[in-house]
Order: C-alpha cells, then sequence, then structure tokens
C-alpha cells in the first residue's frame, strides 16, 4: 500500500469513528427532548380535547391534560362508562351517524352500560359499568384514593364485590366458574396493568376534574352523591 493511500484510509477510519461516537454521544439527548416533546403536545391535545368543563382548582393542569388525552384519545374509557351507545352522543351529534361529534355530559364517565350476564347459569349477574366521577368528597370514582385506583387497574380487584366468585355459601348474583368473580370482567385491566404509574396518576388526576355524574339512588354501587 503507497503511504497516501495510507494516510487516506487512516483519516476515513478516524472520521467514520467520530460519527460513531457523535452518534452514541448525542442520541440519548436527541430521545430526552422528543420524550419531553411528546408529553407536553399530548397534554395540550388533552386539554382540547375534553368534552366537558374541568375543574382545574388545586389540580395539576399538565397532569390532567395528560390524563384527558389518555381517557379520551387512546383509552376510550366513555365508551363503556356511559349509559350506553343510545345516549353517548347528543341528539344530532353522532359520529356513527356521520355527524360532528358532541359528546352526551349527562352521562359523561357516568357508568351504567349493561353488558348482561358472562354466564348461562341461571341469574347470572349482569356485567354494568361503574361511574368514574368525582362523588362530594371531590375524588375520583366515587371517592377512592389514588392508592385503591392503582391496586384496581393493576390487578383487576373488584373493590366493591359486585359479584362474587360462587362457592357452597355464596350462591345469589355471584359468578360462576371459569369466571373469577373477585375480578372485574370486560374492564380491560390487563392492558392497562402495563401503563406506567405517571400515567395511571395522569387519568386519577383528570378523573377528579371532571364533573359529578349523580347516579341512581343508593343503595345502587352506581350511586354517586354530588355536593
Ligand atoms: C370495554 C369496556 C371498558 C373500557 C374501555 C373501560 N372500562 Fe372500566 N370497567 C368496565 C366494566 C364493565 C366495569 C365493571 C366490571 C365488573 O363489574 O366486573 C369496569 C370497572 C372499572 C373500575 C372499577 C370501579 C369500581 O367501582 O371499583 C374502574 C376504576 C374503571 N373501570 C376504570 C376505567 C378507566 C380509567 C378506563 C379508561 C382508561 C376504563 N375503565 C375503560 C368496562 C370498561
Amino acid at each position: 500500500m503507497k503511504r497516501h493511500q495510507l494516510i487516506k484510509w487512516a483519516v476515513t477510519l478516524a472520521a467514520s469513528a467520530a460519527i460513531i461516537a457523535a452518534m452514541f454521544v448525542h442520541s440519548p439527548h436527541v430521545q430526552a427532548q422528543n420524550e419531553g416533546g411528546d408529553r407536553d403536545s399530548r397534554v395540550e391535545i388533552g386539554l382540547h380535547i375534553a368534552p366537558v368543563p374541568l375543574n382545574l382548582e388545586g389540580k395539576n393542569r399538565a397532569l390532567v391534560g395528560l390524563g384527558s388525552y389518555w381517557v379520551n384519545a387512546v383509552a376510550s374509557c366513555n365508551d363503556c362508562h356511559d349509559a350506553g351507545p343510545a345516549t353517548q352522543f347528543l341528539p344530532g351529534a353522532n359520529p356513527y351517524f356521520g355527524q360532528p361529534p358532541v359528546v352526551n355530559p349527562a352521562t359523561y364517565l357516568g357508568g351504567g352500560q349493561d353488558f348482561g350476564p358472562l354466564t348461562t347459569t341461571p341469574n347470572a349477574p349482569h356485567i354494568v359499568s361503574r361511574n368514574l366521577t368525582p362523588d362530594k368528597t371531590g375524588l375520583p370514582e366515587g371517592g377512592r384514593s389514588f392508592a385503591e385506583f392503582y391496586r384496581i387497574l393493576t390487578t383487576g380487584i373488584d373493590l366493591d364485590h359486585l359479584h362474587p366468585a360462587c362457592s357452597s355459601s355464596v350462591t345469589t348474583n355471584c359468578l360462576a366458574p371459569p369466571f373469577d368473580g373477585n375480578l372485574l370482567q370486560i374492564m380491560p385491566w390487563p392492558s392497562f396493568k402495563n401503563m406506567d404509574e405517571q400515567d395511571i396518576r395522569a387519568i386519577y388526576e383528570y378523573l377528579s376534574a371532571v364533573p359529578c355524574v349523580a347516579g341512581p339512588p343508593s343503595p345502587s354501587p352506581l350511586h354517586n352523591e354530588c355536593q
């Protein structure tokens, strides 16, 4: 190899090494910037698409916005946690009729949608979505703490025991095997349990900012007492 060829080769090698080194040095920085940027745009989108007036008093605005993004743009909580397709949108504003959508605030996240029984066992309980709006305490989902909410979303446990597992001593309004009556059914907790804690926190913060929807009278578990 001639001397000038050797020099050219060495220069090319050094340049390639410098480019590779630069990629390693710069990539975490670029990723961090993208991460921050994404979060911010989701917060703004979330605040923009919330279909009801939000009470931001004493709340973390960024968390509320991010929570709205998850609830309204991704996880479609209201598709199940309203009273059903017939009243989900205001008259003349149903996107499934080809109309520009306006969500019905009277049923938004108020629960009560009946998914019917899961088994053909006589008197099998119907699975009904629950009220996620804050009650008079201001805490979401009828007064639950964040610790309880986090546990529900990550384990599917039914803290209300609405349809316990059938056993020799529990025979009425119970869920027969193979379903486990201690767990929430239909509710997509097997997917939601993979969310990171900050996102679940954001959903909780958003649910504490939406208006209270009063459920049916007590002792229905959907019951919710507004101020
Ligand atoms: C596919 C329908 C569906 C979707 C989507 C859905 N849920 Fe549910 N959820 C249900 C049903 C049905 C129940 C009641 C299940 C039962 O009784 O076994 C429930 C129960 C719950 C409970 C327990 C309530 C209580 O009183 O303990 C919480 C909390 C909850 N859902 C939050 C959410 C949130 C937050 C979202 C969106 C991120 C969501 N759900 C999306 C169907 C759904």
